[in-house]
């Protein structure tokens, strides 16, 4: 079975080939992705509207482009599935509209996908698979949750932040900081050269006593502690900064991990979401794994922003498991606010 995948819920447009059988872990065939975060970049961060009007530039070439890539045709597609939500309603409906007009030209069964569900199973695709059940730490700009997973399609939500999600912190710590969007990868990258104790930044919620996480106040100290360095703080004081920024990120994201690992006794963390990439949470996590005796997943770095392979696995995996739901009406309804539990 062929499943095409199509994510257009934000800012990247990506569209993949998976091939799965009845068993076995799914297999990339092909996979492109456009991702916009050039021309969000004079604006600071992601326009709703102009990001929609991309997809539709963007979303067909790169369908052709990974079917050219696989040597498969229109006609060779045994389902599509696309990102129903969260994210953007606009961005969302451009991948939904073309997977539907696609799905009734071509009599194909059409799914609708959750971006988290993608997220949290894209380690699959990796050199090393998870197996279930494990805690899954979904870390993205827009989420920042603790799930259970015990099979494709059983999600328990553990814990979730209450305010800003963990990107988010990146994001608005690096705009604070002057560096451009998307401030995750140059808030880190600013870091490297910075002092992470230097400036005691709060670690909210640390002892709460659930798997619950908040990151608003983390901006706002970020902001306190520029005020105090003054009008221009040297290349150093920044520097480090960041490192202590990213510092009290990092260690709410691991304290939070090992605590629902201890609490639900599964002994396998899997790591997703753009926040994922981030080298200081990878180093963090190893040694963690390595004193606590638990293994840690991760996907291919290119899978841990959006792109559409996590979206086609989601689909290809469900589908291994509960076999066809033939959805023959053609109706799409996309759900830019949806909890996973419930998907
Ligand atoms: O999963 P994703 O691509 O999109 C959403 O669904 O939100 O995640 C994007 C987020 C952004 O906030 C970005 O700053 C952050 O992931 N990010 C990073 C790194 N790479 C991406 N944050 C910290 N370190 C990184 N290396
Ligand atoms: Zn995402």
């Amino acid at each position: 079975m062929i499943f095409l995948g199509i994510e257009s819920s934000c800012d990247e447009t990506g569209v993949a080939l998976i091939e799965a059988h009845a068993s076995g872990v799914p297999q990339l065939r092909s996979q492109a992705l456009y991702s916009q975060i050039d021309m969000h970049r004079a604006y600071g961060g992601v326009v709703p509207e102009l990001a929609s009007r991309d997809h539709i530039r963007r979303v067909l070439p790169l369908a052709r482009e990974v079917l050219a890539d696989a040597g498969v045709s229109l006609d060779g597609i045994d389902v599509i599935a696309y990102t129903q939500g969260p994210g953007l309603a606009g961005a969302l409906l451009v991948g939904a509209g073309v997977a539907v007009s696609l799905g009734a030209a071509l009599e194909r069964p059409v799914w609708g996908v959750h971006h988290l569900e993608g997220h949290l199973l894209s380690p699959f695709l990796s050199a090393d698979p998870p197996v279930f059940p494990f805690v899954a730490l979904l870390v993205s700009g827009g989420h920042t949750q603790l799930m259970r997973v015990d099979d494709v399609g059983c999600y328990a939500l553990l814990g979730e932040t209450i305010d800003d999600a963990a990107g988010e912190a990146f994001d608005k710590s690096a705009k604070l900081l002057g560096l451009g969007y998307p401030g995750g990868p140059a808030l880190a990258e600013l870091a490297l050269a910075g002092n992470p104790v230097r400036f005691d930044l709060p670690r909210p919620l640390l002892h709460s006593g659930d798997l619950n996480f908040s990151f608003a106040g983390l901006k706002t100290a970020v902001m306190t502690t520029l005020r105090k360095l003054g009008e221009q703080p040297g290349a150093q004081d920044r520097a480090d900064l960041a490192a202590s920024t990213q510092a009290a990120i990092v260690d709410v994201l691991a304290r939070k991990s090992l605590a629902a690992l201890k609490s639900t006794g599964l002994a396998r963390l899997v790591v997703a979401g753009g926040v994922g990439a981030n080298a200081a949470l990878r180093a963090r996590l190893g040694a963690e794994s390595i004193k606590s005796g638990f293994t840690l997943h991760y996907p291919e770095l290119a899978l841990c922003t959006d792109n559409g392979a996590m979206i086609a696995l989601a689909a290809a995996m469900r589908w291994q498991r509960n076999g066809p739901q033939t959805d023959s009406n053609h109706h799409f309804n996309v759900r830019p606010r949806w909890p996973l539990a419930t998907a």
